[in-house]
Parts: C-alpha cells; sequence; structure tokens
C-alpha cells in the first residue's frame, strides 16, 4: 500500500482535530476526502506530510512508517503537496518557482516536461507569481508539486475558487494523474465531482471519517446527501 493511515489522531494545541482516521491510498488510485468546512481535511492532509505538530497511530508511506519523520523526508521519498493557501511564492516569477523545488532530478528536461503539462504557464516564465489569475496560479502549484516526480500527490482544494470551466481542467489533470504512476489523495468540497473520478472516497465530519467507501457507492449513497453534499455540487 502506498499510503496506511492507522488510528490516526491529532491536532495544533491539547484538543484532537482528528480522531482515529483509518484511510488507504494503493499505487495509482484517486481517494476523494470530502466534508464540510472545518472537518479537519486540511488538518489531515497535513498529518501525511508531516506538518501537524501532534498525533498519534502511525502513517506509513510504501511500508514505511514515516509518523515521527520529517516532511523533507517525506517529499524525498515521493510525496508531493499542494497545500490550500501559498502555494506558490508570490515575489518569484513561473520560472524561478520551478527552478527552486528541491529533490528534483534533470531539472531542465522536468521544467520543460511541467510546461508541456501546463501550457498555461509556458508564455508566463518571466511574470510573477503574485499577478497570475487564480487558475493560472493553481496550475504553477500543481506544476511545482509535480517538479519532484512523486509518487503520490496530496492536493488541498485544487478547485477553490475557480471558474467552472478551470475546475474541469483541473479534474481533467488530476484524472490523467494514474496514468503517469501518480496516486493522489485530494481534498475536495466538490465531492460529487471529485468522486465521479475517483477510486474510493471518505467522507470527514468533526475530524472523523463518517462514510468511507469506493467512489461509485458513495456517490449513489442517501447518507451523502445529509452529510451535506446534496446534489449542488
Ligand atoms: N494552525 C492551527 N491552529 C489551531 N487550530 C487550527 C489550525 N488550523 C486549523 N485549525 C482548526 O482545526 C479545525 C479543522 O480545520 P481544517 O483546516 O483542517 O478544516 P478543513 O476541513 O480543511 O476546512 P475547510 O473546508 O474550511 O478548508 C478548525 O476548527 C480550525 O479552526
Ligand atoms: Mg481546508
Amino acid at each position: 500500500m502506498l499510503l496506511s493511515i492507522c488510528n490516526l489522531s491529532g491536532g495544533y494545541g491539547e484538543t484532537d482535530i482528528i480522531s482515529d482516521i483509518n484511510l488507504e491510498v494503493a499505487e495509482s488510485e484517486i481517494v476523494t476526502i470530502a466534508g464540510t468546512n472545518g472537518a479537519g481535511k486540511s488538518t489531515l492532509s497535513k498529518a501525511v506530510l508531516g506538518l501537524l505538530p501532534r498525533l498519534s497511530g502511525t502513517i506509513k508511506l510504501d511500508g514505511k512508517d514515516v509518523s515521527r519523520i520529517d516532511p523533507e523526508f517525506r517529499i524525498s521519498h515521493g510525496l508531493g503537496y499542494v497545500p490550500q493557501v501559498a502555494n506558490v511564492f508570490g515575489s518569484l516569477t513561473v520560472l524561478e518557482n520551478l527552478k527552486v523545488v528541491r529533490h528534483v532530478k534533470e531539472r531542465e528536461r522536468r521544467i520543460d516536461s511541467m510546461l508541456d503539462a501546463f501550457p498555461a504557464l509556458k508564455g508566463r516564465l518571466r511574470q510573477y507569481a503574485s499577478t497570475l489569475s487564480g487558475g493560472e496560479r493553481q496550475m504553477l502549484a500543481f506544476a511545482r508539486a509535480m517538479m519532484s516526480d512523486p509518487r503520490l500527490i496530496v492536493l488541498d482544494e485544487p478547485t477553490a475558487a475557480l471558474a467552472p470551466a478551470l475546475v474541469n481542467q483541473i479534474f481533467d489533470l488530476v484524472r490523467e494523474l494514474p496514468k503517469r504512476g501518480v496516486a493522489v489523495f485530494m481534498v475536495e468540497q466538490r465531492a460529487r465531482q471529485a468522486l465521479a473520478i475517483s477510486d474510493k472516497g471518505y467522507i470527514l465530519d468533526q475530524g472523523r471519517v463518517v462514510l468511507s467507501g469506493p467512489a461509485s457507492e458513495l456517490l449513489a449513497d442517501e447518507r451523502m446527501a445529509e452529510l451535506y453534499l446534496g446534489a449542488t455540487h
């Protein structure tokens, strides 16, 4: 199993923000984590990266227990991360943002291949990231995370605040990742759309997994509506 989370609880201070989470992501799988605002989705993503100050339970990457190992090591061992906020350096240009990523092999070639994958960035290499549109910025954040050739990418709300056409574009990119051998751990509020391209899903409520299973079953599950997801997304 690429990622296994076992009995994971933790938070920023004394109180647990996430509780008793069990979750798995297999090789080349797309897994969606959904839930209302404040449910603990970003907190769980941070735990996967090693950015949560306090936790109990275990997080294994490719069978190795990394629960007490720093983010740097996790990234050098195949983990990519697009945080929900502050996911690019605004004061650097597009090209500089790609150049400063660590743990990159064959950097120039990798940059070229990212520009092929994200053509929106091609004509903007010298533009400061702070001046990019929301969609372009998200593309750059995505490209940055892909620079180190991760086997598992953690995406925290990749479509937040994007127009519908861009949302579809991002989901199209995500859908392609397994074909390149990349598995996806994706936090999304657009649960229905996200589940439609996912293998599995986990619904969080107040820091706990309240519903999980194959994406197709979740989409058909009546409890999804009760858990806020409704018909709108
Ligand atoms: N750095 C922090 N220090 C203390 N509490 C925090 C911190 N970050 C988040 N929290 C709290 O943890 C809870 C869960 O937050 P989290 O960001 O994980 O939710 P979320 O599911 O990602 O929500 P959203 O959909 O709004 O992004 C919230 O009550 C939040 O206030
Ligand atoms: Mg969040």
